[in-house]
């Protein structure tokens, strides 16, 4: 990093203070810069406000606008198309698009606040500074001639819906009644959903302690609860005591679906960072084993463990090397929460629609089936092993589910079935699309539980 690049001591933000909008706007673009070079956002994020020293509420703000980029990149990438005569360099161009997504937004700031802040925030560091002029006529363009470039763009899939031109077909095709909302649901912010742990209070007990400490929320689950309004969760009453946890109300089902009984020994087979796990031992006495290939994910499940005050047997190894880590006892139940793409959960992680490729889905789609293939032998005859994947695509639900039942004759599907809140009766549940927005709003999920016929 040059010199020029680091704010001077005096001129960086105390806890206490909020730094100008042009700071945030810079290390949003250098987060976004990160990401469109193929980084994760969340690295990217503590980078830049490491680098700008932004804490407290300027933090979140880097947060909410380097969100809000990802989210309309499809959308501010067309644009910017249409308003550069020439390329900007990377840096550059990265300010340029979260200023028009901010400016694409409507009513979250003033317009002309933005673009001068983004002028600011382009004098911030020597690799902005000589665009400062063309940032300021192509922001200025963009408010004067807003309808015809919005009209021009209009026809545009990816500028439409921003996501990849890619993924946008296959949710077409695969989900031909469904598609436009899941990809809506993939564009506005996640709902905190928290997990209460029942060995050390009630839903209800939680909701009254939240309610009274401003935080109201509603019961959407057995142990779930939807904050009205997302917030820092490690300062909400019952998190440091372990009588909370943040979870997705689809993740949520896991727990519940693996169908436990209490003694059972349970095969937690890519467990980091351990929500699931910990969910098994809320809610029965089993003899879990939580395994991840992660050794540096595998410590959030210790930290987890120790919040909630559970305690399992974890391990380090690749679910697919079953040899390297099985004692030769069979599991009663195994849970396999496969790595996957992750595109039922791009409203959590917006970058990931754009930093997935293509040809990911078959490496992934063969890793499931590798491990499938591999867990099955460690199952006890008459036990279940519960799929899972965050996915909306089938080459990572239905489609490995049935290649491994293909010519089995040890494995059958048993119905999974799931009761809403407000409904009579219970339905089957398999492929869950996101629901954003509704009466029980969750992530997207794919469940099958396959049993080993005795
Ligand atoms: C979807 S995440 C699991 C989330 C976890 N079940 C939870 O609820 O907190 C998938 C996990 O699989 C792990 N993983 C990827 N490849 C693996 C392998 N070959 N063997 C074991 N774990 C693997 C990743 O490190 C990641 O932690």
């Amino acid at each position: 990093m040059e010199a020029s690049e680091q704010p001077a001591a005096s001129a960086g933000p105390t806890p206490a203070t909020r730094a100008p909008l042009a700071t945030e706007l810079q290390a949003a673009a250098q987060t976004l810069e990160r990401v469109r070079a193929g980084r994760s956002l969340p690295p990217s994020m503590d980078e830049a406000a490491q680098r700008w020293r932004l804490e407290g509420v300027s933090r979140a703000a880097l947060y909410d606008i380097s969100c809000t980029a990802v989210r309309r990149l499809g959308t501010a990438g067309a644009l910017a198309g249409r308003l550069n005569s020439r390329q900007p360099s990377p840096a550059l161009a990265a300010l340029q698009l979260v200023a028009l997504s901010e400016l694409l937004a409507p009513g979250r700031r003033h317009e002309a606040v933005v673009v001068d802040q983004a002028v600011e925030a382009a004098r911030l560091t020597a690799g902005t500074r000589a665009g400062a002029g063309f940032l300021n006529a192509t922001l200025r363009r963009f408010l004067r001639e807003r309808p015809v470039l919005m009209a021009a763009i209009a026809h545009d899939q990816e500028a439409r819906w921003n996501h990849p031109r890619w993924w946008i077909d296959r949710l077409r095709n695969e989900h031909p009644g469904r598609w436009e909302a899941i990809l809506a649901a993939g564009n506005v912010p996640p709902p905190l959903t928290l997990r209460v742990n029942l060995r050390r209070a009630t839903v209800e007990d939680c909701l009254r302690e939240l309610e009274a400490a401003g935080h109201p929320g509603r019961r959407i689950g057995p142990q779930a609860i939807r904050l009205d309004r997302p917030c820092d969760v490690s300062r909400l009453p019952g998190f440091a005591q372990g009588r909370l946890s943040v979870q997705d109300l689809a993740a949520q089902m896991a727990a519940p679906l693996l169908d436990l009984q209490p003694g059972q020994r349970v095969l937690d087979a890519c467990a980091a960072p351990g929500g699931k796990s910990a969910h098994v031992l809320e809610l029965a006495d089993a003899e879990l084993l939580a395994l991840d290939s992660d050794a540096g994910r595998l410590q959030r499940v210790h930290e987890n463990l120790a919040r909630l005050g559970l305690s399992a047997q974890v391990a380090c190894g690749d679910a697919r090397r079953t040899a390297d880590w099985w004692d030769g006892r069979r599991f009663d139940r195994i849970l396999l929460d496969a790595p996957c793409s992750a595109s039922g959960i791009v409203r959590r992680h917006p970058e990931i629609r754009w930093l997935r490729r293509r040809r990911d889905l078959a490496t992934l789609s063969a890793v499931q089936s590798e491990m499938l293939a591999a867990l099955w032998p460690l199952l006890e005859p008459g036990g279940k092993l519960l799929y899972a994947t965050c996915s909306v695509f089938r080459c990572e639900g239905d489609e490995p589910v049935e290649r491994f039942l293909a010519g089995r004759t040890d494995a059958e599907r048993v119905e999974l079935r799931w009761r809403w809140p407000g409904d009579a009766q219970d339905g089957a549940v398999g492929q869950l699309l996101p629901a954003a927005g509704e009466q029980i709003d969750h992530d997207g999920f794919f469940y099958a539980s396959i049993r080993k016929i005795p």
